[in-house]
């Protein structure tokens, strides 16, 4: 594939062009790399160049550490319901702006624009789910064994927060960790990650216009590599720095956790997963058409929660199979601005390469290709793959084993419930798995023992701010959103009162 010289005026395309910025956030300051060193952004459905974007040095992201801290007493000595207030605020700009939000986004991440307004709702509710959180942080008091003793716990805020976010959701995945973390009085620098870094920043100016304190929200940008690195160590090691949320890969998480022990960080982790979707022969086979298709290929199937293994009962195997194959071919895929499109591309050309080797891998080992199979080569750079179901794909193969990340639905054959927990339990990460049934007896008991973080019954769609969203396994620790989430942010601290 050539790239194409094509550059795209982002700008032209948004009612409010200010939304769309191209230097990181630093302490209330709009800057560029302090070395002037840039890196092309492209858009993924056209190859064009949108922005040279600041690929920042390490020491940019220690400034950006510093300026958070710096601002951290004043902003966690707000009342809960002044950083409410904000939150508020943020939430309804962001559905004021959800057209230029999701514009931003659909150019540089690729999923189509109904879906990327889609998911500027879903980050919006981040700041409302939180908003209201932030309230109800209740402490405890705890009967003491001593006379004339009192124990108090109340929660504090954890400090200065390194959030290091992914390109899959470029804007849900900043509010689900930035919401809880100023809501509970921490400041935060941001990581924008180097694929999807506008969506980053047009939240950094959405906080600049309601007034956020400088140095509160702060945004780091660079390209891929050896600075991105970097910026990662310089949060791990920065002693200044408290906490870092990440969500990314099991191998990255693994690194993160070693350079954060030298500071002994608190860490939450969403990571990898590989999920099962278990349809039952007695299940609703339109619902589970419908599930399948919202889970895998949501966001082209480039989420850590989409189904990665679908495992179907032999007795329903062929319907089902024909069934999901209609859908998946009646597809529009293309340029995510274009009305009608209903499937994007990839957001790289390493994302291409990984669904083409899972795709031969498996027909070289028996699969048989229902629909699509094959990588669309508009000889321009763009990162299309067609949307692919395949059938008869043996037990052992690569998509059983990795997560694809990209739309393609492997369709595995069962007779048997154990079996089929076995197979789904038989991965090392565990985020979410899915079932379809219609016996409730079976979805309780196949729910309880699927290894995993989250489970949908008859849904294929699992993700709310009210849900406590992780894994378990080496898909990672912690929960974000639900009603712990905020607690991610805070620590406990005890005051026990003696002499009454
Ligand atoms: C993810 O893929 O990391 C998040 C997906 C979601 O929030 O549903």
């Amino acid at each position: 594939m050539s790239s194409s010289s094509k550059s795209q005026d982002l700008g032209s395309l948004l009612s409010d062009s200010a939304l769309f910025r191209t230097q990181g956030y630093i302490n209330g300051q709009w800057v560029s790399a302090s070395d002037g060193v840039t890196f092309p952004l492209t858009n993924p459905a056209t190859g064009a160049l949108i922005a040279d974007m600041p690929h920042m040095p390490r020491s940019q992201v220690a400034e950006a550490i510093d300026a958070a801290k710096t601002a951290l007493p004043a902003w966690a000595a707000l009342t809960a319901y002044q950083r409410s207030a904000y939150l508020l605020k943020l939430h309804s700009l962001m559905e004021q702006h959800a057209q230029d939000l999701g514009t931003i986004l659909c150019v540089e991440n690729g999923k189509p624009l109904a879906e990327a307004k889609g998911e500027i709702a879903y980050g919006a509710s981040f700041m409302q789910w939180n908003a209201a959180e932030g309230l109800r942080t209740y402490g405890q008091t705890i009967p003491s064994p001593f006379p004339g003793t009192r124990n108090m716990v109340i929660k504090q805020p954890i400090g200065v927060c390194g959030l290091i976010t992914p390109w899959n959701f470029p804007n849900a995945m900043i509010t689900r960790k930035m919401a809880p973390a100023l809501a509970a009085g921490c400041t935060v620098v941001i990581k924008a990650p180097a694929e999807t870094p506008l969506s980053a920043l047009a939240m950094a100016v959405l906080c600049e216009r309601i007034g956020v304190p400088a140095g509160v929200v702060n945004v780091v940008v660079m390209d891929k590599g050896d600075r991105e690195a970097a910026a990662g160590l310089e949060l791990c090691e920065n002693i200044k720095v408290s906490k870092i949320s990440f969500t990314g890969s099991t191998p990255v998480g693994r690194l993160l956790m070693k350079q954060g022990s030298s500071t002994l960080k608190k860490l939450s982790f969403e990571l990898g997963g590989n999920a099962a979707f278990i349809i039952f022969d007695d299940a609703d086979l339109e619902l589970a058409v419908t599930g399948v298709i919202a889970s895998k290929f949501r966001a082209a199937g480039q989420t850590c929660v989409c189904a990665n293994r679908i495992f179907v009962h032999s007795k329903i195997y062929d319907q089902f199979a024909k069934l999901l194959a209609e859908k998946v071919g009646a597809f529009k895929v293309g340029d995510g601005m274009t009305e009608g499109v209903t499937i994007g591309p990839l957001v790289n050309s390493r994302g291409v390469e990984k669904v083409e080797r899972h795709v031969k891998d498996a027909v070289s080992k028996g699969a048989k290709v229902l629909v699509g199979g094959e990588k669309i080569d508009n000889g321009d750079g763009s990162c299309f793959f067609q949307p692919t179901v395949l059938v008869d794909v043996p037990r052992e193969c690569a998509v059983a084993e990795e997560e694809t990340f990209g739309p393609l639905a492997p369709l595995f054959k069962f007779d048997d419930e154990e079996d089929v927990i076995t197979r789904a339990n038989s991965s090392e990460v565990g985020l979410a798995g899915y079932l379809f049934t219609r016996d409730l007896a079976r979805s309780n008991r196949v729910a309880e023992k699927l290894e995993v973080g989250m489970v949908g019954v008859n849904t294929g769609v699992i993700a709310q701010a009210c849900i406590p969203f992780g894994g378990v396994k080496q898909s990672g620790f912690g929960r974000e959103g639900g009603p712990s989430g905020i607690n991610e942010f805070q620590v406990d601290k005890l005051i026990t009162i003696g002499g009454m």
